[in-house]
C-alpha cells in the first residue's frame, strides 16, 4: 500500500504517529502535562519527580540526537536544502533542550515537580517527529532540490518560522526575568508578564512555538512536519487556556483584554 511516501515501515508508523496526536489531545481535555509550579502539583504528577532543569534536559535531549542521526543516514544529506532544515532543527532543539532549561529561574524549595511520566510522553514524541522529518528531509521527499530555496511555500513558511521563534525566545526572556537570578524563597513566585506579546494573549512563549512549527510544516511541505505541528497545537492550546484561567483566578488586577493564546480571538 502506498498513501505517502511508499515506504511501509515509514507510513504505518505516520498513522499511529497521528492516532497518538489525537491521543494526547483527548488527554489533554482533561488536565495539562505535570510539570512547571502551577501544573506540577496537582493530581497528574504521580511517581517519581525530577527537577525542573533535569526533567526538561532530560525530555528534550532526544530532539538534538534523534533527527541527526536518522538524517545523516540519508542520501540527500549532503545536499543545501536538507542542510539547511537540519540548521534549523539544531538551532531549534539546542535552545529548548539546552538554553531555556539552563537559565530557567527556578524558586528554591519548589524544584522537583517535573513527572517522569511527562519525560516518556516528550520522549515518544521526539523519537517520533525525530525520525519523520529526518527520513523524509535526507531520504524519502523528492521536492528538496536547490529550487526549493525560491518556492514560495519555502519563504512564506521560513518567514512564519522566524517570526514565531523569535515571538518564543522574547516571551521566555521577559517570564525569565520576571524572578530575580537566585530567587529567595519569600520572593512571590508568580508575577503578571507585561509587554511583547503579552499585551496580546497570556501565552504568547506558546503562540511562538506554535507558528514556529506551522512554519516548519510549511517551509519542508511534509506530513512529519505537519504531525508536530498538530502535537503541538494539541498540547499547547489547552495547556494556554488552562494557564489562563489560573491566571484570572489567582489574579484580580490581571488585564481583562488578554486572550489566552491567539490575539483578539481565543
Ligand atoms: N513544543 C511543545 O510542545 C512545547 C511544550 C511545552 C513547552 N514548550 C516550550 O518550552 C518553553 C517553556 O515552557 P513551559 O510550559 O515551562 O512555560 P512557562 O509556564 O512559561 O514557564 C517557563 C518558566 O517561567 C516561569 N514562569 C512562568 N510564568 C511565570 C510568572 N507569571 N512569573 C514568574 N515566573 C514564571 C516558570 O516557573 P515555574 O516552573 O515555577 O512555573 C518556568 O521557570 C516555552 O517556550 C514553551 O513554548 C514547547
Amino acid at each position: 500500500m502506498q498513501w505517502y511516501t511508499g515506504n511501509t515501515f515509514y507510513d504505518s508508523l505516520l498513522i499511529a504517529g497521528f492516532a497518538y496526536v489525537v491521543l494526547i489531545f483527548v488527554g489533554s481535555l482533561f488536565g495539562t502535562a505535570a510539570y512547571g509550579g502551577r501544573f506540577g502539583q496537582g493530581k497528574r504528577n504521580k511517581g517519581i519527580k525530577l527537577h525542573a532543569k533535569t526533567g526538561w534536559i532530560i525530555m528534550e535531549l532526544p530532539g538534538i540526537i534523534v533527527f541527526p542521526v536518522v538524517f545523516f543516514m540519508g542520501s540527500n544529506a549532503d545536499q543545501a536544502v536538507p542542510l539547511f532544515f537540519l540548521a534549523i532543527w539544531m538551532m531549534h532543539y539546542t535552545n529548548r533542550a539546552l538554553i531555556t532549561p539552563l537559565l530557567m529561574r527556578v524558586q528554591p524549595g519548589t524544584s522537583s515537580s517535573f513527572a517522569l511520566n511527562v519525560v516518556i510522553a516528550g520522549w515518544i514524541t521526539l523519537f517520533l517527529h525525530g525520525y519523520f522529518n529526518a527520513a523524509y528531509i535526507s531520504e524519502l521527499g523528492s521536492q528538496y532540490t536547490i529550487e526549493w530555496f525560491s518556492d514560495p511555500r519555502f519563504q512564506i513558511g521560513l518567514a512564519i518560522y522566524a517570526f514565531g521563534f523569535i515571538l518564543n525566545i522574547h516571551s521566555d526572556y521577559i517570564l525569565r526575568n520576571l524572578r530575580s537570578k537566585n530567587p529567595s524563597p519569600d520572593e512571590p513566585r508568580y508575577k503578571i508578564p507585561f509587554g511583547g506579546g503579552f499585551r496580546f494573549v497570556t501565552c504568547p512563549q506558546y503562540l511562538g512555538e506554535i507558528l514556529s512549527f506551522i512554519g516548519f510544516a510549511v517551509m519542508t511541505w511534509n506530513l512529519g512536519a505537519v504531525f508536530v505541528m498538530a502535537m503541538t497545537i494539541g498540547n499547547l492550546v489547552p495547556r494556554a487556556i488552562y494557564t489562563h484561567r489560573w491566571f484570572h483566578k489567582n489574579f484580580d488586577n490581571y488585564p481583562k483584554e488578554r486572550k489566552a493564546v491567539i490575539p483578539f480571538v481565543l
